[in-house]
């Protein structure tokens, strides 16, 4: 038997189907049961009559089901058809669902591996998918590799602060906060790289942008500058957010995305350095004194000046990690770039690296690391080393922009944090 999915049902009309998923909705009244039907693709009004009528009324939503009927309009059913059942085969009777209606956010993420099956996070899973599917067409089109780092590690390569630490036999290992160091042993090779892959930060605070395993796609391109990789960055945000546009569309709409805002995601974005973005920020009454990193609500602030994503490069030094390089015209600043969306703030971070040794030794010893163990590091400067870059995207941020979501929580099927590792 063939069975239709649901969301292609209106090409059915007038037809026999064989249709099978879960029970959404459920409702018996005299003579009629009607069956809200839910697959991967929709949900369809079912109404059973006959012979099938008792068997229907005893079934609780979730129960797995296959049925078989006719198919006709019907304007007042969701989705604007409905199928006569002749025929209703129960293949799983579902025990009463702990999830009903208006639960709090705290209960639904107790039952994610349940509430998963619910619409808006169906919705979310999909445009995810499309996001991380975008990530791979972009780069191959444009010839880039695919390369993979490991994920148990030795050192620090964002800050000692956020490392998870691990048992490796005795000594001490971390799991990995990003690809780069390796990709940018690798561009030597390969020249032009990227990944997609779990990146790892002990975040000690429960925020809407955080998580302690996020899925970063990351980018490191040999020869290639800062100007060029801001417009990689931009060109890469547009090309997904254009991609979902067109393929969750239905998605997009039920969450109640912006979609108006999304279309304009277009190159080129807007580009601002730290300095300007403070005097903005001040102008706006936030004084923020050169040197420290911007916060949420001062990234929002700039955002909100700006009608599509932003690009805030040359930030001072010292808010930097060690591996960028330094801005050839402003002694303060490295040549680093952060893209800033609203609701969000940070999505992408990226730069130019540093390829002088005593730079790179100075600022790791400035920042509390030992030069020493990051030899095999400071090895890739020195077998013919050229001008290279790289940035790293936030998907799960990606997602929780585009879609319009209250926190990164909802960007992720399990997500995983300082409170959380179940389910
Ligand atoms: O700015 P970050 O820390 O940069 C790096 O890791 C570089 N090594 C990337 C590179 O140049 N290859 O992280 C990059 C992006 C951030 O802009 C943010 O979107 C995301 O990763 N990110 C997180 N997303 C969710 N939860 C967290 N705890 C995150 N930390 C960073
Ligand atoms: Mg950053």
């Amino acid at each position: 038997m063939k069975f239709v999915p649901i969301g292609e049902i209106a090409k059915h009309t007038g037809k026999k189907v064989s249709l099978r998923g879960w029970i959404y909705r459920h409702r018996a009244s005299k003579g009629v049961v009607f069956i809200v039907l839910r697959d991967s693709s929709g949900i369809v009004q079912c109404a059973v009559k006959g012979k099938e009528y008792e068997k229907a009324k005893s079934l609780l939503v979730e129960s797995s089901v296959a049925v078989e009927g006719t198919v006709k309009e019907d304007k007042r059913a969701p989705g604007g058809y409905e199928v006569a059942v002749k025929k209703l085969d129960v293949v799983h009777k579902a025990e009463r669902f702990p999830i009903t209606k208006d639960q709090s956010k705290e209960f639904l993420r107790d039952m994610r591996h349940l509430w998963l099956r619910s619409q808006p996070m169906a919705a979310v899973l999909k445009v995810r998918s499309t996001v991380f599917g975008a990530v791979d067409e972009f780069f191959r089109s444009r010839g880039y590799y695919e390369f993979q780092s490991p994920m148990f590690v030795g050192t620090a390569a964002e800050g000692g602060s956020t490392l998870f630490e691990v048992d490796y036999f005795g000594k001490k290992a971390y799991l990995t906060q990003t690809w780069q160091l390796y990709a940018e042993a690798a561009i030597f090779a390969l020249e032009k790289i990227y990944t997609i892959a779990p990146s790892f930060r002990a975040e000690r605070s429960s925020t809407s942008r955080h998580l302690t395993e996020f899925w970063h796609a990351e980018v490191e391109t040999a020869w290639q500058q800062f100007d060029e990789l801001q417009k990689q960055g931009e060109e890469l945000v547009s090309f997904i957010v254009q991609k979902v546009l067109k393929e969750n569309k239905k998605e997009l709409e039920l969450l109640g995305a912006d979609i108006g805002a999304l279309g304009r995601v277009k190159p080129p974005f807007p580009r601002i350095r730290y300095r300007d973005a403070l005097k903005k920020l001040a102008s706006a009454g936030m004084d923020v004194p050169y040197g420290k990193d911007l916060r949420t609500k001062e990234e929002a602030k700039l955002c909100e000046m700006y009608d599509k994503p932003l690009i805030v490069t040359h930030y001072p030094k010292e808010i930097k990690a060690f591996y960028m390089k330094q801005a050839p015209d402003d002694k303060d600043a490295v040549l680093g770039m952060d893209m800033l969306v609203p609701h969000v703030g940070e999505i992408i971070g990226g730069s130019e690296r540093e390829e002088d040794i005593g730079e790179i030794k100075k600022k790791l010893a400035a920042q509390g690391e030992k030069p020493e163990d990051y030899g095999w590091y400071i090895d890739t400067r020195r077998y013919g080393s050229v001008p290279h870059s790289g940035f790293g995207m936030g998907i799960d941020r990606v997602v929780e922009w585009i879609c319009g979501l209250d926190s990164i929580h909802e960007a992720i099927g399990f997500p995983r944090t300082m409170d959380r590792i179940t389910p």
